[in-house]
């Protein structure tokens, strides 16, 4: 399409309004919101109109005095003049009141403003990081984690989330792994869905629902070397079958906005990108809702050398279809004269704004602005039973179990004298990771507090090394001890004289997160050092790892006997973490990422391409694909993880049910003593394809619940949509030819057959 017809688009928009609309006239029926739309629209100045393209960062004062000078007082007159559409990071009843109040009641037209926040685990009660909660495998639990997000947050006068992150990533050196749902299609795309679900609800004008934001559209995951906000280059077939599912899932789960992305998608910036937001997202998958900036992303655009001038990167954005600007000051400022130069059309401007008023209609906000801001909702609903029960079972169930030799784990309840080392285990506020805003700081239950819920044993507690120096905070950049070593020799004493050692190691919270990139993947500062002299003198170890991305640690898992992975678990941290050491709830979290040997293996990931030569044809062959240092297998593979229990697969069988359809059906048993759940997946291998297949794809999974000795047969399905792929030109394709059939209890399977299509 050409740039004119982009143009010529959004008239074709509005004659199609407008002959609903007067059909709807006819037939007497309610005033449906696109003639509501319609007849708003009608009123509205240009700068109205392009003032609800523009989304503002909160600006304290309005709650008290007037702010009179800089960028506040200009914030502040141009929310009373009708120029604010959004406004983001302004939270709690009394601040939305006071914004909103201005927006209905002293404008001209009385629009109220949609509210956004980065609702992305949990608003004050804190939800395990969000790619903990996709080790979780339960669609269900995440969906309700988002439920209770959204209940939390709308009572503090938010209705608008600029979540879930739906970008795939394969890159653990990128810190913004901690927010998606890890490396793979096919669970991201189920994952978006729940997640969507969760926080629109059946009825997005509850008071108790938000409207939510599929981003970062698109690449973003895919930024060179895991730096953040580098640039993204990506072929047709991993944008296609990699970065769009997840995005496409939360489409199809009806999700109201999508935000664009910060970098430059294969020479374009994602803001400016015509092909991703026009020709894709709003042409061919037809989505109806609007599109927000990321933050500053249209100014950034200059940056990039894509746009010369403020001016015309606000041109650019909004020809490419990126509805409301946030905080980048473009729209506001430039739109209005673009579009009086015949630059950029007002019909596209009418475009947009009807998208962004149409999800404040759904919002119920015209029928009550104050409808998210009951003072009396805030204080019952904040930090509620139910919220803390769910996100304490969120956290349990996020947990993974990546090694418990001579069955360390689980502890003795009596009679133990249990060293804990490591300072993030009495920390009470990492635990909650990056991205989480509202909530205060020292509100998590911290690993030593979980601990002393099980009182039989002796708990010695030593620190043994800082994590980080000094202060930490969200907006600065944080210091890792690298040199103190001084908690040493205590720590050592302590582990002598315990029967059991728990080393509570890894990354602090700032250490993932949005420009949080690292080039190292091991436990950072001096934590390596600390577990190996404590190794040296007491063996039983149970390492607890807190960390927002994959990390590198060969030697732990080579000594170490047990191994949990517990990520960053919100609130309920150190509670979940002890009833899992103690067995009280028992382990079923499987990673959604690929854990590396070495950083030098990044990116690894379970679903990779075969290449010409995968294996040495005879032994000591040199020309294959390999490292000459390290292996290519992972340290642990996407979908691992133990239990105390242990589950055997047998009597694989595939039969064909239609002619693209097949039946999976396996039998799983518990063949160890205790009660505990498997989660089964299916992979497929397609063998030849007229573009090359991965050597394995998740296409099916169960969470299957077995009492000590119980054997199920469980059933999974593959139709076309799971057998088929997209070619370089975005068609789906399902080609016939043999398919191999995987399943297991991990991404490094134990049955496989092949069948035809
Ligand atoms: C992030 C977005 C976020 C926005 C608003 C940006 O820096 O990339 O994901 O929603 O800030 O806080």
């Amino acid at each position: 399409m050409t740039k004119i017809q982009y143009i010529l688009y959004p008239f074709i928009f509005i004659g199609m309004t407008i002959l609903s609309s007067c059909k709807q006239e006819a037939q007497q029926e309610p005033e449906s919101i696109d003639s509501k739309i319609e007849s708003l629209l009608s009123k509205m100045t240009l700068e109205e109109k392009i003032g609800q393209m523009n989304q503002y960062n909160g600006f304290w004062e309005v709650t008290g005095p007037t702010p009179s000078t800089g960028d506040a007082a200009k914030k502040y007159d141009d929310l009373r003049k009708g120029y604010v559409g959004s406004m983001l990071n302004v939270r709690g009843v009394k601040d939305v009141r006071a914004v909103q109040k201005i927006a209905v009641e002293e404008t001209r037209l009385g629009i109220p403003l949609i509210i956004g926040f980065d609702v992305i685990h949990g608003y004050k009660t804190i939800s395990p990081i969000p790619l903990a909660e996709a080790a979780s495998w339960d669609l269900e639990a995440i969906k309700t984690s988002a439920q209770m997000a959204a209940l939390e947050c709308s009572a503090a006068g938010i209705n608008w989330t600029f979540a879930p992150m739906v970008d795939i990533s394969r890159d653990a050196r990128w810190g913004r792994v901690m927010e998606g749902a890890g490396e793979d299609p096919f669970l991201g795309s189920l994952i978006a869905k729940a997640r969507v679900n969760g926080f629109q609800g059946d009825d997005l004008s509850k008071p108790n629902t938000v409207a939510a934001c599929a981003k970062h559209f698109a690449g973003y995951g895919f930024v060179e070397g895991g730096r953040d906000y580098n640039t993204v280059d990506v072929g047709t077939s991993t944008l296609n079958n990699i970065i769009f599912p997840p995005f496409k899932a939360a489409l199809d789960a009806d999700v109201k906005t999508f935000m664009n992305a910060f970098n430059v998608l294969n020479g374009i910036p994602a803001t400016g990108n015509v092909y991703l937001q026009r020709e894709v997202l709003k042409g061919k998958w037809d989505f109806k809702g609007f599109m927000v900036s990321d933050w500053g992303s249209i100014e950034e655009m200059q940056n990039h050398g894509y746009a010369k001038d403020l001016e015309h990167a606000a041109e650019l954005a909004a020809i490419a279809g990126c509805d409301m600007d946030m905080e980048s000051d473009a729209y506001v400022t430039k739109l209005a004269g673009l579009v009086k130069s015949g630059k950029v059309s007002e019909a596209l401007i009418d475009d947009a704004v009807s998208r962004i008023l149409k999800v404040k209609y759904e919002l119920g906000l015209f029928d009550d602005p104050y409808r998210y801001c009951d003072e009396e909702r805030e204080k019952t609903v904040t930090g509620s039973q139910e919220i803390q029960d769910a996100v304490l079972d969120m956290a349990k169930k996020s947990i993974v179990l990546l090694k418990n030799e001579n069955e360390l784990l689980p502890l003795k309840k009596k009679g133990q004298t249990i060293a804990v080392i490591g300072a993030l285990a009495d920390d009470k506020t990492s635990p909650l990771g990056n991205w989480r805003i509202a909530a205060d700081n020292g509100t998590a239950v911290s690993f030593l507090e979980g601990m002393k819920a099980y009182p039989d044993n002796t708990l010695n507690y030593v620190k043994g090394a800082d994590v980080v120096v000094g202060n930490t905070e969200f907006t600065k950049e944080i210091e890792i001890n690298t040199t103190d070593k001084s908690g040493f020799p205590e720590a050592i004493k302590t582990a002598k004289n315990a029967d059991v050692v728990v080393m509570v190691l890894g990354e602090q919270a700032f250490e993932s997160g949005e420009a949080r990139s690292r080039s190292e993947l091991g436990l950072p500062g001096v934590q390596q050092d600390l577990l190996e002299a404590v190794y040296a003198v007491n063996k039983n170890i149970v390492l607890v790892l807190h960390n927002g991305r994959p990390v590198a640690i060969p030697w732990a898992a080579e000594h170490i006997p047990a191994i949990v992975e517990a990520w960053q678990l919100g609130t309920q941290s150190g509670n979940a973490i002890a009833q899992v050491l103690y067995g009280d709830y028992n382990p079923s979290g499987k990673l959604p990422v690929t854990f590396p040997r070495r950083v030098g293996q990044v990116p690894l990931f379970y679903n990779y391409k075969n290449t010409g030569r995968p294996k040495p044809k005879n032994p000591g062959d040199v020309f294959w694909s390999h490292y000459i240092d390290v292996e290519n297998t992972p340290l642990y593979p996407f979908g691992y993880g133990l239990s105390y229990t242990t589950f055997s697969y047998s009597n694989l069988k595939v039969s064909k049910t239609g002619e693209t359809t097949f039946e999976v059906s396996v039998d799983i048993e518990n063949t160890g003593e205790r009660d505990g759940k498997e989660t089964a997946q299916l992979y497929i291998r397609d063998m030849v394809a007229s573009v090359t297949r991965p050597v394995k794809e998740l296409k099916g999974f169960e969470q299957v619940p077995l009492k000590s000795g119980e054997i199920k047969t469980i059933t999974l399905t593959l139709t076309d949509k799971e057998l088929g792929f997209y070619d370089n030109q975005g068609n789906f394709l399902v080609e016939p030819g043999d398919f191999k059939v995987f399943v297991g209890g991990s991404s490094n399977t134990s049955l496989e057959t092949m069948v035809s299509l």
